[in-house]
Order: C-alpha cells, then structure tokens, then sequence
C-alpha cells in the first residue's frame, strides 16, 4: 500500500468492514484490509495516512479476544476506532469496558457533545446513528474526552486529539447512520488529510499487480458464464497477463437471445484471449428429456455442467491457476470471510480447481461489491449492454420454462423474453428483473379462421432491493397490450399472454 498511501483498515472479523473499506473507496481514498493479526511491521510497511479497526463480535474482555499490539497507538498515524476497535482501544489504553445494562441496537438518537473540531465536527447536536453493542466503555483512557453519548451509553464517541486516536461504538459505513459520511469524510480528510485522487483505474492497476504477484509467469483458466462477474474477472485477467489466460465458456442452449454471441464476440475482438466456447445443448437437453421436476433439472443441469467444463478444459491440457469472479456478497453469504474459496452456486465448478490440481484460485473481484464490479467493467472497456445486465440465474431459461424442456419451448421463452426486454428498456421503466415464463399450461384460442391450442406465456416484472422480497413493477395497460399483441404476432406456439402481479412472498421471483 506505498503508493498510493491510504486508509489501512485492520479486520477484527466484523460484518461490516469491507464496507467500511467500500466507504472509503466513495470518498475516492484508497484502503486496503489486513487481518487484525498483522503485525506492527506489517503495519508500518502499509504506510497508511490513516488507520481504522473494524467493529467484531468479540467481546475484549474475553478470554483471546482478537487484539493488537498497542505500539499502533503511538506511531503517530491518526486511528478510529470503529464499536469493538474503540472498546479495544480503550481497553489497551486503559479505559474502563462494562457490559451495558441494556443491548443497544439499531437506530439510536445520539447526542454530539462535540461538533466544533474534529471527528464529529459540523454534525447535528442529535444524529440518528446505528448501534449494535452489548458492552461499552464507562471511562475512557487518561488524555481522552468524551465527544458523544445516548442515554443509555455514556460514551458513544471518544478523542485524544493530542495523539489523533477516534472512537465511535455507532456505525458511520451503515447508511442508517444518517450522518455517517460526514464523520468518514471528517477523519479522512480533516484527520488524516488523505488524497482522494484514487478511482476505478486506480483500482484496476492495483489489482492487476495482485494478479501478477500471484500468478507469475503461470497460465490460468477461466470459466465465463456469461454474466457480468465471470466477464469483468476475465477482462481484469486479460489485462494482468495477456495470452495465459484461457476462458472456456460453456452455452448449455438456456441463454438470452443474443448474449452467447456476445459474449464470444466480446472475449475474441475486445479481450482476445484463448476461448473454447462448447455448444452444449443437444447435450443438455437430451439429459432433460422426460424431466419435470424443477430441483431435478437443476440438478441434472448443475451435473452435465461440470462434465462439459471438465472435458473441455482437459482438452485444453493443463493450466496453473483457476480464475472465478466471486465478488463480495457470495464471500459474505457463504458466512467465511476469512476463509476459503466460494464457488458460485449455479456454473457450479465446486471442486474442479482441487481435483484438476490447480496451484491456486485467483478472486479478483472478491472485495467488491456489486456496482463497483459494473463500474470496474466499464473501465475496462467491457460495453454497458453487458455490464447492466439484469440478473439472471445460473440454470437459465431452464427454470422459466414449466414442465418439460423441449428446444421449441426454449425458443417460445427466449423469443417473448426479447421481446419484453426491448419494449421496457424503450418505455424507460425501472425495474430490477423482468422475464418471461413459458407456463406450460395449453388453452383455445383462435388466430384468423384458426382454432389454435397453444401455450400461455406469462410476464413478471419485479422491483426490489436485495431479491429476498419483491414488489411487483405496475406496468402500464398500453405497455401490456403491446406485449401482448407483439408476443402473439411474432413467436409461434403460443396464444395467450398473462401478467404475473404477485409479490414475494408468497411467490418466488422465478417461477420454475
Ligand atoms: P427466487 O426465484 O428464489 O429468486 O425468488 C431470487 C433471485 O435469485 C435468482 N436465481 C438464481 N441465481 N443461480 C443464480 O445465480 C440460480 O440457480 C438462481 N435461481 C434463482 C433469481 O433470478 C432472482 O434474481
């Protein structure tokens, strides 16, 4: 971390610490992570402006409770303390911890004692903060003053402004905290005077010095998917180390109109790397045959995917390292931060980088979240038609078709899908994932002088945030009887059209 220098913050295994990393990347200053293990060189090598420890779930009265060595309170670096990183500098410097009376949790009225200097300087005299604490400090080190407090915690924030060391026991990375930036921007700039000339290009050159670092002269082989983090993964790769890397790109015949192609044109004009791209899907579907079950075919799909990953990539013959694009979110839901690798759940190559002998798994993207991976995309030249793809899953149109899987019923969905998806982005609707579903039920109808018996094609658009709940995206009748009209006058084999209008729950977003 000597150039640029930064934010070092040190990682005492709190849920929040990459965002706190992420926050100080908004202000456009630099920051990397260590583990609260390293060490005072470690430290000192960083060459941080300043320093922030994360909260944790630790108590630091507990028996092996994570710490530091307290010489980091003295090498004349500004440090904020951040829930347990104020506890634990309190306590180091011999301040006086408590287990509260009550558990403070969520949001929480906190007076600003002091807001003329400093951490809190210009804040409002009350600020709603987010708390999430059992203990607390009574009485803080010698040479420190209390800054802020709630009726229930008698030091909510604490300085020593002589030695430049901050504690907060709220949680200014959380966006309840509604003045939470001002505090962040109040240490970064007012504190440590750190530059904020740091962006996504900078970013981009950092990590592609990981790679190097961690690849050598070696090869390495990367599964694209076709979504946006496989691609973005790849295109930093192509950059770190040109012609090693190989991507092998598997079509299983469920993908979107025209994003097999894309992606192929993308990763052998813009990024041309080594590509074997495989069309599968004779394969794919002669495995699905007969199958109903929607966890079956998944099931089956999952399977038939890591077989034709697995050929293809020994007909390429061996390569170091294995390259996948997990980002931070799949770091956090897999619940091991710390700890090994996480293979995304759906091009489920689980096992593969072990059982090819792969010296290591490179994760580039494994400290981002979500949109700094489209904007790290666009930076890298990939076009906004890919990286503002909508999120799609893994087995594909696979699950969005009813019953059994016949390559005329994929194009049924894949055609009215096109169709849906030109209409909204021409209307301007916002909406956070909208598809279309072959339900497999057959009505009548009549198509000129016709009797027709044919499927029923039906439209979900949903809005939400984190895909666990979902609102349904109230598109306007005018829009509807266009969708209607085009998917029955341009796709063959179905004759009727239906609008999803139930909300998760009860639903699920796809239907399956
Ligand atoms: P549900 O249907 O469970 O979907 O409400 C929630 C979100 O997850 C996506 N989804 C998947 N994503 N692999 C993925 O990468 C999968 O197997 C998968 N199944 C569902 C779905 O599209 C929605 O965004």
């Amino acid at each position: 971390m000597n150039d640029p220098r930064g934010i070092l913050i040190l990682d005492f295994g709190g849920q929040y610490t990459q965002l706190i990393a992420r926050r100080v990347r908004e202000c456009g200053v630099y920051s990397a992570v260590l583990p609260y293990t390293a060490s005072l060189d470690d430290v000192r090598d960083a060459n941080p402006v300043g320093i922030i420890l994360s909260g944790g779930p630790a108590s630091v009265l507990d028996d092996g409770a994570p710490t530091i060595d307290p010489g980091i309170f003295s090498l004349g670096i500004p440090v904020l303390g951040i829930c347990y990183g104020m506890q634990l500098m309190s306590h180091l410097l011999g301040g006086d911890i408590r287990r509260g009376e009550m558990r403070e949790y969520g949001r929480t009225l906190v007076s600003m004692d002091e807001t003329g200097h400093g951490l809190l300087q210009d804040l409002q005299p009350e600020s709603t903060c987010w708390m999430s604490h059992t203990w607390q400090v009574v009485q803080p080190p010698c040479g420190f003053t209390i800054t802020a407090h709630t009726p229930n915690c008698p030091v909510a924030a604490l300085e020593n402004e002589a030695r430049a060391l901050y504690g907060v026991q709220f949680h200014p990375e959380v966006t309840h905290t509604e003045e939470g930036m001002a505090v962040l921007r109040n240490f970064l700039f007012g504190i440590c005077h750190a530059a904020d000339d740091w962006n996504m290009e900078a970013y981009a050159e950092q990590a592609v010095q990981r790679i190097r670092e961690q690849v050598g002269n070696g090869t390495v082989l990367l599964g694209l998917s076709g979504g946006v983090d496989s691609a973005v993964a790849a295109a930093l790769l192509y950059r770190a180390i040109g012609n090693r890397l190989t991507c092998v790109y598997v079509d299983h015949g469920f993908m979107r109109a025209g994003e097999s192609d894309q992606v192929v044109d993308i990763f052998t004009k813009t990024f041309p790397v080594e590509l074997k791209a495989v069309d599968a899907s004779e394969r794919f579907f002669a495995a699905l045959k007969g199958v109903t079950d929607p966890e079956t075919k998944r099931k089956i799909i999952g399977r038939e995917f890591v077989n034709v990953f697995k050929e293809a990539s020994a007909q390429l013959g061996k390569r170091d390292h294995f390259a996948q694009g997990t980002i931070y979110p799949d770091v956090i839901e897999s619940g091991s931060v710390k700890g090994s690798a996480v293979i995304k759940s759906h091009h489920n190559v689980g096992g593969l980088p072990g059982e090819l002998g792969f010296t290591s798994l490179v994760e580039p993207l494994r400290m981002l979240f979500k949109d700094e991976v489209r904007r790290l995309g666009l930076t890298l030249g990939l076009p906004e038609s890919l990286v503002y793809r909508q999120p799609f899953p893994g087995p594909g149109l696979a699950i969005r078709v009813i019953g059994e899987l016949t390559p005329d019923k994929v194009r049924i969905v894949r055609e009215s899908d096109r169709i849906l998806r030109e209409e909204i982005a021409a209307s301007g609707i916002a909406a956070s994932q909208y598809f279309t579903v072959l339900t497999g039920a057959k009505s009548v109808g009549v198509m000129g002088d016709e009797r027709t018996y044919a499927y029923a094609v039906a439209i979900r658009a949903v809005a939400t945030d984190d895909f666990m709940t979902a609102d349904v995206v109230h598109l306007p009748y005018e829009l509807l009887d266009r969708l209607s009209a085009r998917i029955i006058g341009e796709v063959s084999g179905c004759n009727r059209v239906l609008y999803d209008v139930t909300t998760k729950p009860p639903a699920s977003i796809e239907w399956e």
